[in-house]
């Protein structure tokens, strides 16, 4: 596992008032989309447990992070850094239609991937309810609930939803009698980590088709087929 330093930059609010960092750090340092980083002020003796970081937007020289972050970071601050770490999106070669769907009430984690799928020149199109800042034009943005039809048209579906939201993702994509999604993809589950990606204290279990999976470890990003 890599160590690395990160200083705050700039703080900003997301469109649903939330705050997020700008952390200037090394270009190695920088989480793949659907990654994660653990982060923490090495001089607060109160801060017992690392912030899992996901990145909002990626800089050739850092990343702004999305929310939820702890309210005494402020500008200035230095941070020490873990990772990156987990399982991020794999985009297979072939795709050219990317269906982005935000389960919650934000599409911040997502818009890296959107961001790597647009170098690509890749269609992209974005279905969610949550607030958005200001997107590239060439991304389609759609009601969450058109996401049914957008199974058809789309080539990879990524998700980024919480582990209480699994249960309702067959759902969310109109599927019924237990059958899989016309596309493949893969879902980014948002999950407490309290003990820091070490595995140690099942927290973070996820549930799929034959057991459990902890996001920390065996994700966060899951391949959709881990629940058909
Ligand atoms: S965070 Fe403790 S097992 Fe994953």
């Amino acid at each position: 596992m890599h160590a690395y330093q990160a200083r705050i930059g700039e703080l900003r609010l997301d469109p649903a008032g939330q705050v997020q960092a700008r952390l200037d750090c090394p270009p190695a340092a920088l989480p793949a989309p659907g990654q994660y980083l653990l982060a923490y002020d090495p001089q607060d003796a109160s801060a017992a447990l690392a912030t899992p970081l996901f990145a909002a937007e990626l800089l050739a020289d850092g990343f702004w992070a999305a929310a939820p972050l702890p309210p005494a970071w402020q500008p200035g601050l230095v941070l020490a850094l873990r990772g990156p770490l987990g399982k991020g999106f794999a985009l297979p070669g072939d795709v050219r239609r990317l269906a982005l769907a935000a389960l919650g009430g934000s599409a911040a984690r997502l818009l890296p991937l959107a961001q790597q799928a647009l170098r690509q020149d890749l269609s992209v199109a974005l279905f969610t309810a949550a607030a958005l800042p200001r997107l590239p034009s060439s991304i389609e943005i759609n009601p969450l609930g058109m996401l049914p039809e957008a199974l058809a048209w789309a080539d990879f579906l990524a998700v980024d939803l919480s582990v209480e939201q699994v249960e309702s993702l067959a759902g969310v994509l109109g599927l019924q009698g237990g059958l899989p999604p016309a596309c493949p993809g893969q879902a980014l589950v948002s999950a407490a980590m309290p003990c820091g990606g070490s595995g140690g204290c099942g927290a973070c279990a996820i549930p799929v088709r034959r057991g459990w999976k902890l996001a920390c470890q065996d994700g966060p990003v899951f391949d959709l087929r881990a629940w058909w």
